[in-house]
């Protein structure tokens, strides 16, 4: 900061002072025939003008040093912030807005800040330094300097007044567009399934149409000012020429000087100029401001215990529910009611129910993705609030739903929780999630690329790898939810088989829509609206619990009923 204050002052300095070289050529050396003097006024002229140079250079740099470091540290901070945030606060921005929030915001506070810094530093000294300089040389003359001044405030402020609503106009339209080409990115196919791609193009034209209007609009305005600002200061020089030409007749003033008086009035114009220009800007930068300030100020709600308590080595690996009720934020209707069961290590807990009955949520309550309204989740006999988050999720082994892969290599996603894992440790967790097949039939085998999201794989193919991570992992707990859905039936029964064998002595538990893949859990919870309406194994739950019983018959035949009740 202080090298910065130096070199403003230094450009400050030798801008102000050229002119006066400027008068003293002309006065004492050109009219006088004195080379000499012509000579070295002329060198120590060019020197200061060097310097100015080089301290602008210097201004430029360091301003833009400062600028940038600054949009670091928040483009920093806007990361670990969304780093730490629990579901139910990305609930609250889509992931788009927080995208744009931490590139497009952020870029713009980081051109205004580097205007700032080098204009509204500069500007003042040089706008009041060369009024200063100009009363110096000739008093009389300087109402020429406050009348333009007055009249280009009034200009810029006239111009600004009509372009600012529109500069807010922008950015809501540029907004607009971004969502409207996501939308259409993202749903392509559901877009040309249905036959609606005119209705999009009309969407994204009318738009379009009027960002260009308001575009050129904005740009054929601030496009007038430069010659409007032109035309101000000829015409200021020109009004300074015509009186000053009175008075050097007179003898009152030397030409020298009057030449230097439109140098100082030219430079507090475009000072006063320059100035005015920041207040166009900053207020775009003060709206993507708020809105990073927006995600800088929530608290997240889910964070390490301020008094951690180690888990309990007895109770390695058990999983246990205590009256848990959960709802959503701002919703009314809690979606888990008063559940309350025990998942042991070295058992299969299982848990159906039908769509929307909270099964997901369910199990994302055990990673803490977000915390329990009422009862506990104890994970090692331990509540989950209590335990350091990256001891319990060093814990757990998920896999979610919707299988998530990061752009990389299949060797990548499946060492992901893992980084150190031996490639044998990687091969062997592919081959009991099944995906080995699959990947050795690829080109490059483990090294294949993975697009982002997986959009380069099958359903099947994300799934089995989602899994082969879970089980290079090497957890206490498994968790799938609804993780082989996308399989066939062999290979959802030779995986689970496999699995069996890797998870001995672990604790699992599986959320499922078929049967088929739980019905040899040790435990089976059903659930239905948030509620727990059966517990215990297949063969009990088919003679007691009428949800279980409906789920069963929909899904297999008279003759697998009966057979499986009489191999039990
Ligand atoms: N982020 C959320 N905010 C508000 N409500 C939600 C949210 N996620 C889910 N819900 C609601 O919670 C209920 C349970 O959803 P959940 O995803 O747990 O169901 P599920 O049993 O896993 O269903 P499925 O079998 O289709 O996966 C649903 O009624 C759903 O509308
Ligand atoms: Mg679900």
């Amino acid at each position: 900061m202080a090298v910065l204050l130096a070199l403003v002052y230094g450009q400050t300095w030798s801008t102000l002072a050229l002119p006066d070289y400027l008068a003293d050529i002309i006065d004492k050396g050109v009219q006088t025939q004195n080379t000499h003097y012509i000579y070295t006024t002329g060198l120590t002229m060019l020197m200061v003008a060097l310097a100015g140079g080089i301290c602008m250079i210097g201004v430029s740099y360091v301003a833009t040093r400062i600028a940038t470091g600054f949009a670091t540290r928040i483009r920093e901070a806007v990361f670990t912030k969304v780093e730490g945030f629990s579901l139910h606060e990305f609930n609250r921005f889509s992931s788009a807005s927080l995208i744009t929030r931490s590139t497009n915001d952020v870029q713009q506070i980081q051109q205004v800040l580097t205007m700032l810094l080098r204009i509204a530093f500069v500007a003042p000294f040089m706008g009041v330094g060369a009024i200063i300089k100009a009363r110096h040389l000739d008093p009389s003359m300087t109402w020429i300097m406050a009348v333009a001044i007055v009249a280009i405030l009034a200009i810029v402020t006239l111009i600004f007044s009509i372009a600012l609503p529109k500069f807010k106009h922008v950015q809501k339209l540029v907004d607009k567009l971004n969502l409207v080409t996501r939308e259409f990115l993202t749903g392509t196919r559901v877009i040309r399934a249905f036959g609606r791609e005119a209705h999009e193009e009309r969407k994204f034209d009318e738009i379009n149409a009027d960002l260009t209007r308001t575009n050129i609009f904005v740009n054929r305005l601030l496009a007038a000012l430069q010659p409007t600002m032109m035309f101000m200061m000829n015409s200021v020089a020109i009004a300074i020429v015509w009186f000053g030409a009175s008075q050097v007749s007179s003898g009152a003033i030397q030409i020298g000087s009057v030449l230097a008086f439109v140098q100082y009035a030219i430079q507090a114009i475009a000072a006063f100029l320059m100035l005015s220009i920041i207040f166009v800007f900053a207020p775009r930068a003060i709206v993507s401001a708020d809105r990073i300030g927006e995600v800088l100020g929530v608290s997240a709600t889910i964070l390490d215990p301020k008094a951690p308590k180690v888990p309990d080595v007895t109770r390695r690996g058990t999983v246990a529910f205590e009256d848990v009720s959960f709802a959503y934020a701002g919703a009314e209707a809690a979606v888990l009611e008063h559940l309350t069961f025990t998942a042991e290590p070295g058992a299969t807990t299982a848990f159906v129910g039908s769509t929307g009955s909270g099964k997901s949520t369910l199990v994302n309550l055990i990673p803490r993705f977000y915390d329990v309204t009422g009862g506990r989740v104890m994970v090692d006999g331990v509540d989950v609030r209590e335990l350091k988050l990256h001891q319990l999720h060093s814990l757990i082994g998920y896999v979610p739903q919707r299988s998530t892969l990061f752009s990389g290599t299949i060797r990548s996603n499946i060492a992901y929780g893992t980084p150190k894992a031996s490639d044998q440790d990687l091969a062997r967790a592919a081959s009991i999630s099944q995906a080995k097949e699959f990947i050795s039939g690829l080109d490059d085998g483990y090294d294949a690329p993975v697009a982002q999201g997986g959009t380069n794989l099958s359903g099947g193919q994300k799934q089995r790898l989602a899994i082969a991570r879970a089980i290079a992992y090497d957890p206490e707990i498994y968790i799938f939810d609804d993780s082989f859905s996308a399989l066939d039936f062999a290979t959802d029964a030779k995986l689970r088989s496999e699995l069996a064998r890797k998870t001995k002595g672990k604790t699992v538990l599986i959320v499922a829509q078929r049967i088929g893949t739980i019905m040899h859990a040790d435990n089976i919870i059903v659930l239905d609206a948030g509620r727990i309406v059966g517990q215990g194994t297949h063969d009990q739950l088919l003679k007691t619990c009428a949800v279980y019983q409906e789920i069963a018959e929909s899904q297999l035949s008279q003759d697998e009923l009966r057979t499986v009740g009489a191999t039990a």
